[in-house]
């Protein structure tokens, strides 16, 4: 019988050309128009886990899009490792900035251009096949189960009940996820945290109706002026978020902890070269890597109102809007916060004006601890795989039903992600390695390996 890699080695062209085919699938779960192409998505990952060997594969319809789950049981004696991951993938607008379409995959200089390649179907799907190249040699050392959801870019709501109801099938040791990133090729990392996030569009309202600038402007207040105004005094002198109470619940870490995270390489001139800015900006008292992981943000994502089209239209228009995200930390709570938020905009509106604050979906920070079995024997896996033992870092990112795991099912969370910050996630030209990719396929196996010694 073949090795485990002698499997993936073998397989690696039939590997890629089947990312290739669930990346033609547009399954993009925020947009009513691709329902039928997200449901067909699903059926498709299901054959998929079917062909690789689970069983018990079920699609399991929600309120919204499917989950689907499979399982294999090796022996219920042996410690059991929970797979998450979601096919559903961010809308590709803008179009126009495509230097391919996204649902028609490209493999140009290694790396895998499509909408979903890193995010995170090319992750997920690792997954799928190195439980193939496990059972197919006879080398799977553990109970798997794989559960990959429609509705992670959109908060993943109808996931959390199902979790919540589904507490005895999904019971396991650990849970496993490749939806991250890594410092670099060359430099492994594994990300020990994830922010949580707290979302909300505000609309502020003046006139009853749009007024001609002139006849009117300088006597009437401009809501897309005023919300401006509310916005900048979001933030104060020191970029720290001027909502009374917003800090209270952040678990300051040690200079410690600090200096354990200020080990991982990073370059500050080829982060803002590689990004186009002479100059950044964040919290004072705080480095680049910290603004960008351990410490809260406030950033509008949207912002609209009065006149966009063609040419100039005088208008004082009557409404303006904006989407706010904000990243939370532990021990910080979305919907304390959120309330915060609320409050304090309520609060500040000027009386020439009215504002409606409306939340979107949120979720709650997580923290992995490095001393677990599990952990080690992620970095075991990956300093395999790599030749280089791999630096643990904390993750800007969310991913919302990390959290729940832990509540609803007691689990921690490894988040054994092989994506770089340059795959340009939820951006036009996202893209994902080969190199990536293979290399989650051959670690994968490498951790159910130590996990199913070190658990015991
Ligand atoms: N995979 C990302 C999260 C991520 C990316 C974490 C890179 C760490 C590094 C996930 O699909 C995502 O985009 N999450 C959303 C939150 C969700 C509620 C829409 C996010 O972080 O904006
Ligand atoms: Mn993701
Ligand atoms: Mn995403």
């Amino acid at each position: 019988m073949a090795t485990v890699d002698g499997h993936i080695e073998a397989q690696k062209d039939r590997f890629l050309n089947e990312l290739l085919d669930l990346l033609r699938i547009p399954s993009v779960s925020a947009d009513p128009k691709y329902k039928t192409d997200v449901a067909r998505c699903a059926e498709a990952v299901k054959q998929r886990m079917e062909e690789a060997g689970l069983e018990k594969v079920e699609v399991c319809t929600t309120q919204g899009h499917p989950i689907v789950y499979g399982e294999k049981i090796i022996d219920p004696a042996k410690p059991t490792v929970l797979v998450y991951g979601h096919y559903d993938v961010q809308p590709p607008d803008p179009l126009e900035l495509w230097d391919s379409p996204p649902f028609e995959p490209v493999v140009k200089n290694g790396l895998i251009y499509a909408r979903g390649s890193a995010d995170d179907k090319g992750q997920f799907y690792m997954h799928v096949k190195a439980v193939e190249a496990m059972l197919n040699t006879g080398g799977l050392p553990c109970n798997v189960k794989m559960m990959i959801e429609g509705e992670e870019e959109v908060g993943s709501t109808n996931l959390g009940l199902f979790v919540k109801a589904n507490k005895q099938r999904l019971a396991a040791d650990v849970v496993l996820i490749s939806d991250t990133s890594m410092i670099a090729n060359d430099t492994p990392s594994i990300n020990t945290g994830l922010r949580g996030l707290s979302y909300l569009e505000v609309e502020v309202t003046g006139p009853n109706r749009d007024l001609h600038s002139g006849v009117y402007g300088g006597a009437v207040a401009n809501p897309i002026n005023v919300l401006c105004d509310l916005i900048s005094s979001l933030h104060d002198q020191d970029r720290r978020i001027a909502i009374p109470g917003f800090y209270d619940a952040v678990r300051e870490l040690s200079a410690g902890e600090r200096a354990e995270l200020a080990k991982a390489p990073f370059d500050e001139e080829a982060y803002m070269n590689d990004l186009g800015v002479k100059a950044l900006l964040g919290e004072k008292g705080y480095t680049t890597t910290e603004h960008a992981s351990i410490r809260p943000t406030l950033d509008v994502n949207g912002i609209w109102g009065g006149y966009i089209g063609e040419g100039a239209k005088t208008v004082l228009p009557s409404k303006a809007s904006a989407k706010i995200s904000m990243r939370l930390v532990p021990d910080q709570k979305s919907d304390a916060i959120t309330r915060l938020f609320v409050d304090h905009f309520q609060k500040i509106a000027p009386p020439y004006v009215t504002v409606k604050v409306t939340p979107h979906h949120g979720g709650e920070a997580a923290v992995t601890p490095t001393d677990s079995p599990a952990y080690r024997a992620a970095s075991l896996a990956m300093e395999e795989t790599f030749g280089k033992k791999p630096i643990p870092t904390r993750g800007g990112g969310s991913i919302p039903i990390v959290a729940l795991f832990e509540q609803e099912l007691g689990l921690k969370t490894i988040l054994f992600g092989f994506g770089l910050d340059s795959d340009n996630i939820h951006s036009p030209n996202e893209h994902y390695g080969v190199f990536n990719y293979m290399q989650g396929i051959r670690a994968i196996p490498r951790f159910f390996a130590h996990f199913a010694k070190l658990a015991r």
